[in-house]
């Protein structure tokens, strides 16, 4: 009889026990109240291990097209550098050919008044340019997600302070999220100090759980909000705050229907990451 360290009956070269061997839906008493109270799935210890994972994987790729991200270099030229990346990590990148219309690129490429979503074409890089890079990757059935700035050359201060107030936002979340807190404690923290710097907060797009799929329950709402979810061990979300210089409003691309951008054509900056919520905290899966 098959023990659960042989190899796996598939072929895969894996102990069994980490590929095909019985899942037991057995959920425990609070994983059952999330499910059927909030729609949300907390993760176990392999889900958990495959999603940290996927998460190294998202950094590494981002590690790569931030390097890559230079005056001259036009946003395809990423997008290609991203195709390959992916490929040589066996991951498959979640955006492309999600949604309606089908996102058609691997990574979103956000620059200047773009807000989110902006397509890979060919226009170069210039100096002054800042611009958010948006990588999810799939590996082995998981997700992760997270997006950094990279500013091209000498900006100006406006750009330069959504940047750092967008990162600012970002951090001081991810500082609310532990067992105790909830839902509503990020957008309060987030929108508490960029209103503190004279910037503004998208409230057209939020943050998601995210781990077995790409957008999961619950929503993340990054403005002022109430929702009284408590953080509990084993969720994982993404905080990814957009932050504006001008008005908050964002307009979407009427012929793409993916590029996003500030209604008053000011500056804009979002950086994400992956979060798990421990029991004495949490943990950032993603990382800089
Ligand atoms: N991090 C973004 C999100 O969570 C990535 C969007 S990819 C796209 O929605 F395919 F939706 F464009
Ligand atoms: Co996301």
């Amino acid at each position: 009889m098959i023990s659960r360290n042989d190899p796996c009956w598939c072929g895969s070269g894996q102990k069994w026990k980490k590929c095909h061997y019985p899942q037991i839906p057995v959920l425990d008493a609070l994983a059952k109240k999330y499910l059927m109270h909030y729609g949300i799935l907390l993760k176990n210890l392999e889900q958990i291990e495959k999603i940290r994972r996927a998460c190294e994987v998202t950094s590494a790729i981002l590690d790569e097209l931030c390097s890559a991200a230079k005056a001259g270099v036009t946003t395809q030229e990423l997008d290609d550098l991203s195709r390959e990346l992916h490929a040589k990590a066996k991951a498959t990148p979640a955006p492309l050919g999600y949604g309606t219309p089908p996102y058609p690129k691997t990574i979103c490429t956000s620059l200047n008044e773009v807000i989110c979503h902006g397509i890979p074409n060919q226009r170069p890089l210039q100096e002054g340019d800042i611009m958010n890079i948006d990588a999810s990757a799939i590996v082995d059935g998981y997700f992760g997600d997270s997006s950094r700035m990279v500013i091209i050359g000498e900006t100006s201060e406006e750009k330069r302070r959504v940047v750092d107030v967008s990162l600012e936002c970002l951090l001081r979340a991810i500082e609310v999220c532990k067992p105790g807190g909830r839902v509503c404690d990020i957008g309060k923290a987030i929108e508490d100090y960029a209103t503190s710097q004279r910037c503004s907060v998208v409230n057209q797009f939020v943050g998601h759980g995210v781990g077995v799929a790409f957008h999961e329950a619950p929503e993340v709402p990054h403005h002022y909000n109430n929702l009284q979810i408590p953080f509990a061990p084993g969720m994982i979300f993404t905080i990814e705050p957009m932050i504006n210089a001008g008005v908050r409003e964002a307009i979407i691309d009427p012929h793409d229907k993916w590029t996003a951008r500030t209604k008053d054509g000011k500056p804009t900056a979002q950086w994400e990451h992956t979060i798990l919520i421990t029991e004495s905290g949490h943990e950032v899966l993603t990382r800089f």
